[in-house]
């Protein structure tokens, strides 16, 4: 099922262990309804019932909350095929933020803390939006969030690497500030489903 029948829609962050740090109104996203108003924890069910009679839908961002592994491989699996062994890098990852409407998985990010330039760094390891719900503007308010989270951890850079020929999602992250920061001939070279060479980009937050 895809977005569009949804809309208008609200957004509501959810973070797991900070309830409180709820996501800001964010008037510069113009694919969401001028109208949406985003919910307070006080009066989340009267604010549900609410939508329900608006015919909106909240779509929920967890961070770090309790996922099933085998929603993030439904995400997952159907974008990238069998290129990684999804168990290996959601071990690896200590950071996860799940995107719902209702209880449907429809985007997920596995990230890790590592070091770059010698300084606290995001490393980005997968970023998936589901198909059906891709190009209405999920993938940038996810990579926002993550954005805004970073920065408040004191992180100097979020990093990643993409294939050179990934022109949606170079276009996604250079909308938000990445920039191309070095090209890496080779790097998916042993992932057979995907063109070899890689683009590191890079996000300087301070
Ligand atoms: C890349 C991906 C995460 C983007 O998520 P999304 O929710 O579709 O992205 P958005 O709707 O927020 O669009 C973000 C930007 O991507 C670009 N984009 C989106 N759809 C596009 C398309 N069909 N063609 C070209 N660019 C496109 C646009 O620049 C867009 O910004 P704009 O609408 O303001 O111009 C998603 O397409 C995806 O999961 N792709 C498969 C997995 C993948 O490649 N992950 C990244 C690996 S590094």
């Amino acid at each position: 099922m895809g977005l569009g029948m949804y809309k208008p829609y609200v957004v509501q962050f959810n973070e797991q262990q900070n309830y409180h740090n709820r996501l800001e109104d964010y008037d510069d996203n113009k694919k969401m309804n001028p109208s949406r108003h985003i919910t307070n924890n006080d009066n989340d069910i009267e604010q549900q019932i609410t939508n329900m009679y608006n015919n909106t839908t909240i779509v929920n961002v967890y961070h770090n909350t309790n996922f099933a592994p085998w929603q993030l491989e439904e995400i997952f699996l159907p974008l990238f095929g069998n290129a990684y062994s999804f168990p290996v890098l959601i071990n690896m990852s200590d950071h996860t933020w799940c995107v719902y409407i209702e209880n449907e998985m429809i985007a997920a990010v596995l990230a890790t803390k590592r070091l770059f330039d010698n300084s606290q760094a995001l490393y980005l390891i997968l970023f998936g939006v589901k198909k059906s719900y891709q190009g209405i503007g999920i993938g940038t308010k996810l990579l926002d969030i993550i954005i805004q989270y970073t920065k408040r951890d004191h992180c100097n850079f979020i990093f990643l690497h993409t294939e050179c020929s990934n022109i949606k999602a170079i276009r996604l992250y250079e909308k938000l500030g990445f920039k191309k920061e070095s090209f890496v001939p080779n790097y998916y070279r042993s992932i057979s489903n995907f063109r070899p060479d890689a683009y590191r980009m890079l996000l300087t937050l301070k």
